[in-house]
């Protein structure tokens, strides 16, 4: 055979191995799935992207191929969906059929078997989100009443600002910490002091959780690889890791089961073990959802908003004017006597058109989080198979020319009318993803980012190390769009 192939002219073997390629892709492709590039036998598409250049390959892949694309990553087949109609089209108006989480083997394994919100679904996923929900509501979560907790963590915050005494410093993990602190107190009513060594640890293993979930994915494409030795994949590396954060928790679980008073209900563990009395155990109602709920709630309440703040800062300190205007407008509406609240957030536009631009810009969940099909769906002319997964490209809306003219440029004033009211645009803006699966903690997130980035311009002029020399808008990519660590000055205002 070898020999037959070697007196063959290359170009005859070169069409017969495309044939044969062709040829399997038909063979391979469910009926009517979305287009995408050919790709190899048994890799598929894979190596075709990094997770670096994952957005830029998505962009090129739209153009050529429209909003809805598939590639074929080892055993799994990825369908990509762009553009804010589509995903309109999608998680929303078939939020029905694609609101389900897919066959995620990595996600699976860190969640006890699709426990929690962030990893579970169907009925099982509806009842922990809902009920999760109406217990958090219980503890102010979406209420103006959580705003003096917040406020309490930010106090703490400008001091240790107020300490750096205007020398350039890494912001590190003094965000983290305090938003972190924010939802401990809410799930298990307890903040930690930012020197206290134990929390350091956790914020660490924390970071450590996003990037090494980022590399096990590839374990969902190759299954096979997790049974090789050695942790190739690094999947032990991120299960010894999660496991950590969650015996943490179930430590956490542990002392509230043993002080729990039921006529003092002191926080969300508590509530959880409360309902867990009154309506019995079950699925949804035991130590083990308990304990994956409350990891999700934090990683996620603290990764996503600390990182937002780093983007501020960032923003603010490559655009001084638009600084100098949120300090106007802080000024006009709040004074300089005390902090800002949520009550002068209606009154203050430009900032709240600041908050949307830096979401926008910061673009920090750009591929969201993977979605899966409940049923064959139809999506733009193209079938949508039970076992693809979707990933719902938000990167696609951020910087869609058509929707935000110069999108590469820090601009609040494109979300504000000539009425001086915001103008409806701030809606493209999906930082919270959309549908069914919107992020849980969005009103927390926003009411965070709000008074944190309001008491920080009103209390300190923001600047680089460097002038001449700022530090990079690049992201780092893991699951998130974080920025490189840069330091920053942090000038008290009279
Ligand atoms: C700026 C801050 C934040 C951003 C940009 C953000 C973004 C997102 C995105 C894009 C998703 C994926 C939605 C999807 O599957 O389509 C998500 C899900 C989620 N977020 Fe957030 N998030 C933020 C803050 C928070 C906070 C503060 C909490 C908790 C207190 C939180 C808890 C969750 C949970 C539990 C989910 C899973 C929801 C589900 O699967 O039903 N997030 N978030």
């Amino acid at each position: 055979m070898l020999d037959l192939l070697l007196t063959m002219d290359p170009l005859t073997v070169g069409l017969g191995v495309l044939g044969l390629l062709l040829l399997l892709k038909l063979i391979c492709t469910p009926r009517n799935s979305p287009p995408g590039p050919i790709g190899y036998p048994v890799i598929g598409n894979f190596g075709m992207f990094t997770i670096a250049n994952r957005t830029a390959t998505f962009k090129k892949l739209r153009r050529k191929y429209g909003d809805v694309f598939s590639l074929r990553l080892g055993s799994c087949n990825m369908v990509v969906i762009n553009g804010y109609d589509t995903l309109r089209e999608a998680f929303i108006k078939h939020g029905d059929t694609l609101s389900e989480r897919p066959n995620d083997i990595v996600f699976n394994l860190l969640s006890s078997n699709g426990k929690g919100i962030v990893a579970s679904t169907g009925e099982f996923w509806k009842s922990t989100r809902t009920f999760s929900l109406g217990v958090l509501r219980e503890f102010g979560f979406g209420k103006r009443s959580l705003e003096s907790k917040v406020q309490e963590e930010i106090a703490i915050f400008l001091d240790i600002l107020a300490d750096k005494n205007g020398e350039a410093f890494y912001l590190g993990a003094i965000a983290q910490t305090s938003i972190s602190n924010i939802i401990c107190s809410i799930a298990f009513g307890q903040r930690y002091d930012h020197d206290e060594e134990e929390f350091k640890n956790l914020l660490h293993m924390l970071d450590q959780a996003f990037v090494l979930t980022s590399k096990a994915n590839i374990a969902n494409f190759f299954p096979f690889l997790r049974y090789l030795p050695g942790d190739l994949t690094h999947l032990k590396a991120t299960l010894e890791n999660m496991g950590e954060i969650q015996s943490y928790l179930q430590n956490q679980i542990d002392q509230h089961r043993a002080t729990f008073d039921e006529e003092n209900v002191r926080d969300f563990i508590d509530a959880f073990l409360k309902e867990e009395i009154v309506q019995g155990k079950s699925d949804v109602l035991c130590d083990e959802n308990l304990k994956i709920i409350l990891t999700n709630l934090y990683i996620a309440g603290t990764e996503t908003t600390a990182t937002t703040i780093k983007w501020a800062i960032l923003l603010l300190i490559h655009n001084p004017h638009v600084q100098t205007k949120l300090r106007k407008e802080i000024e006009d509406v709040v004074g300089f006597g005390r902090l800002p609240s949520m009550n002068d957030k209606p009154e203050m536009v430009y900032t709240e058109a600041c908050i949307h631009e830096l979401l926008r810009m910061g673009n920090i969940a750009p591929v969201s989080l993977l979605h899966g099909v409940k049923h064959d769906t139809k999506l733009n002319g193209h079938t949508l198979h039970k076992g693809d997964f979707l990933i719902p490209n938000l990167d696609s809306v951020m910087f869609d020319e058509s929707l935000f003219e110069d999108p590469q440029t820090f601009n609040p004033e494109r979300f504000i009318g000539d009425d001086g009211k915001l103008n409806g645009k701030e809606r493209n803006v999906l930082a919270f993803s959309l549908g069914r699966r919107v992020c849980f903690g969005e009103s927390l997130a926003r009411m965070e980012i709000f008074l944190f980035l309001t008491s920080l311009v009103q209390r300190f002029k923001l600047l680089p190390e460097d002038e001449e020399n700022l530090p990079t808008l690049e992201p780092v990519v893991t699951l998130t769009n974080a920025p490189h660590e840069y330091k920053f000055k942090a000038v008290k205002l009279k």
